[in-house]
């Protein structure tokens, strides 16, 4: 049998099914004691007040800009190298997108554009910590129009050294499969704002309210919670062997024509994508499948592209030349070395 290696995998344990067969006994599997566990266990790793348990990191973008009164008329700066989430989160208050250029640098929003993009109308800016790296945000801060903070891919990175989730208005994050910790599904917002927690948390729930206004049925499950406390329990040690693989990549590729971002001294990122930039991406990648490597780029389309919007030659240009590898904590030894015999084995073919 080929080895075929997958481009993410959630890391999974008997201990996780374990904790889902205890949920079972207790007959309670929707929203319940242990998404209120999940939320406080989350706001305390973060230093923040509070949190709301949600069942995806776009519902949690959807309610944030809700509840900073986002609405028709209202302009919302996004970066355009990200996924698709944060454009819909806008479309759905039918706001409008306002999407920037990012930084050639490490591929995160780029301050310069944000102010150069800033009208009377902006309402808000949506600022992502793209693949484990934390993005300048203090500029962008300093601005003074509210931040969505955008951890989807970076839980565990430091800024400054604080966490990230601590420099925005609002911070959301996202618990699909793919990504540091996972419930299947679901996400999370967290905030110092009590006013800003309980419009959320009246927001993500329809059901026995004394007034009628449209909300939402965005709750995530004490099924989900339950896997997600687990999750959350094993973050150092995810971190750890992620930081492990990239290692053993960084040591591979030095002499290779790969160039990867750029992250300076005040970021302390985590590894949740490993990328590189390199000239013949779509020759390598095609390489790397024949062998059974599911590399891929690691956005699928820049939104300056999906919203017809103009130009944003940063962007255009890591579109041109960036690959994300596979990096997870399954990943096993005998497959990291796999990916990397077969990049060394490419470049070796086209020397
Ligand atoms: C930066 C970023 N923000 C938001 C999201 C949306 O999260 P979800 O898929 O949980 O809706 C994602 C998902 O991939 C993401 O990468």
């Amino acid at each position: 049998m080929p080895m075929i290696i997958p481009h993410s995998k959630p890391s999974l344990t008997l201990k996780d099914h374990r904790c889902l067969h205890d949920i079972f006994q207790t007959k309670m599997i929707a929203q319940h004691q242990f998404v209120r566990q999940f939320e406080k266990n989350f706001s305390t790793y973060h230093s923040l007040k509070d949190a709301v348990a949600l069942n995806s990191g776009t519902a949690a973008l959807h309610l944030a800009l809700l509840a900073l009164d986002v609405q028709q008329g209202d302009e919302v700066i996004i970066p355009s190298y990200v996924c698709t989430a944060l454009l819909n989160a806008v479309h759905y208050t039918q706001a409008k997108p306002v999407i920037v250029d990012v930084l050639r640098t490490d591929g995160n929003i780029c301050p310069a554009a944000v102010k150069q993009a800033l009208t009377s109308k902006t309402k808000a800016v949506i600022v992502p910590h793209m693949f484990g790296i934390p993005a300048d945000i203090r500029p962008i801060k300093n601005m003074g129009v509210p931040i969505i903070e955008d951890c989807a891919q970076a839980l565990g990175s430091e800024y400054r050294d604080k966490k990230i989730g601590q420099f925005g208005t609002i911070s959301i994050f996202s618990f699909y499969a793919t990504k540091v910790i996972t419930t299947g599904e679901g996400g999370m917002l967290a905030a110092n704002n009590t006013k800003l927690i309980n419009r959320v948390r009246d927001l993500r729930d329809y059901d026995n309210k004394p007034t009628y206004r449209v909300r939402f049925n965005y709750k995530l499950t004490d099924l989900q919670a339950k896997l997600g406390l687990n999750q959350f329990s094993r973050l150092d040690t995810f971190l750890k062997k992620r930081r492990a693989v990239a290692k053993k990549y960084d040591k591979a590729f030095l002499t290779l024509p790969v160039e990867r971002p750029q992250i300076d001294s005040a970021k302390k990122h985590i590894d949740y994508r490993y990328i590189i930039r390199v000239e013949k991406k779509s020759a390598l990648l095609k390489f790397l499948q024949g062998k059974g490597i599911q590399a891929c780029s690691p956005v699928f389309r820049p939104l300056h592209a999906c919203a017809q919007s103009s130009a944003c030659p940063q962007t255009t240009q890591l579109m041109r030349t960036e690959i994300s590898l596979p990096i997870y904590p399954d990943l096993t030894a005998k497959e990291t070395r796999h990916i990397i015999q077969q990049v060394v084995q490419f470049y070796t073919k086209e020397r």
